[in-house]
């Protein structure tokens, strides 16, 4: 069994709108405070060893949030990636993401495709960001995908295992997480990565995420270091 190093961490970034509040301000200043905290943390991964982090920013039920809401973050996300783009290429991060791009807005979806293309040799850390992404959405793409190779000829039934399936998905080119920090203080995983996360180690913790930094990272995946991780035998 490999060795449990914590290489992949995958956080759900919560408490934006929270934060703003408490502050009396609009949700979006939350989140415009939340997306400046993230440069940060992939900062940290290297000297604790994390060679993958993935992030939560946008789930397929966040659509049902106001429309202003929605299209702020939309307009968010297009200027965080373009804001960014040169320090992660300078940072030798490689950035990906996962998600249904279908419904995303034309321009959103070209500097998403730009930013992996412009990072796509980058080795130092890999960052994988979830926008439009639900695992049950997810797992059903996958699954239309597999039938449709079924239909084809090019698969049988029987073929299909856990491995063939896990291939489908949009994480086919990342570890299971080890570890799946939420911060905020709830204690759900609202359809993120469920398939990956069969035997991750959760941390929920109280901070809001526009609060959260480098330090408390660190100190979370240290840790996680310190688990026994049993994946059902008896050690
Ligand atoms: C997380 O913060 C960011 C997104 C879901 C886009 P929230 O916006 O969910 O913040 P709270 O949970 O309302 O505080
Ligand atoms: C999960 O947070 C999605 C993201 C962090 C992008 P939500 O705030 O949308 O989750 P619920 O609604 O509290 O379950
Ligand atoms: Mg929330």
């Amino acid at each position: 069994m490999m060795a449990d190093t914590g290489q992949h961490v995958a956080i759900i970034m919560d408490g934006n709108g929270r934060w703003a509040e408490q502050r009396g301000q609009p949700r979006l200043v939350g989140h415009h405070a939340g997306a400046k905290r993230i440069r940060e943390i992939v900062e940290a991964c290297p000297a604790v060893g994390v060679k993958y982090l993935t992030i939560f920013a946008f789930s397929t039920e966040n659509w049902k949030r106001t429309q202003s809401e929605v299209s702020g973050l939309m307009r968010l996300f297009k200027r965080y990636i373009r804001r960014e783009s040169q320090n992660l290429v300078d940072d030798g991060v490689r950035v990906r993401f996962i998600g249904d791009r279908i419904n995303l807005n034309e321009q959103l979806a070209s500097t998403m495709d730009e930013l992996e293309l412009v990072t796509a040799d980058n080795k130092r850390v890999n960052l994988t960001i979830a926008l439009n992404y639900g695992g049950r959405d997810e797992v059903t793409r996958a699954v239309q995908r597999l039938a449709r190779e079924i239909e084809q000829q090019r698969l049988t039934a029987k073929e299909v295992s856990a491995k063939v399936l896990a291939g489908f998905l949009d994480t086919h080119f990342l570890p299971d997480p080890d570890l799946v920090i939420r911060t905020s203080g709830e204690a759900r995983i609202s359809n993120f990565l469920l398939w990956q996360s069969a035997y991750a180690e959760y941390e929920f913790i109280e901070t809001l995420w526009p609060d959260f930094n480098s330090e408390e990272f660190s100190q979370l995946v240290l840790k996680f270091r310190t688990r026994e991780r049993r994946y059902g035998a008896v050690l």
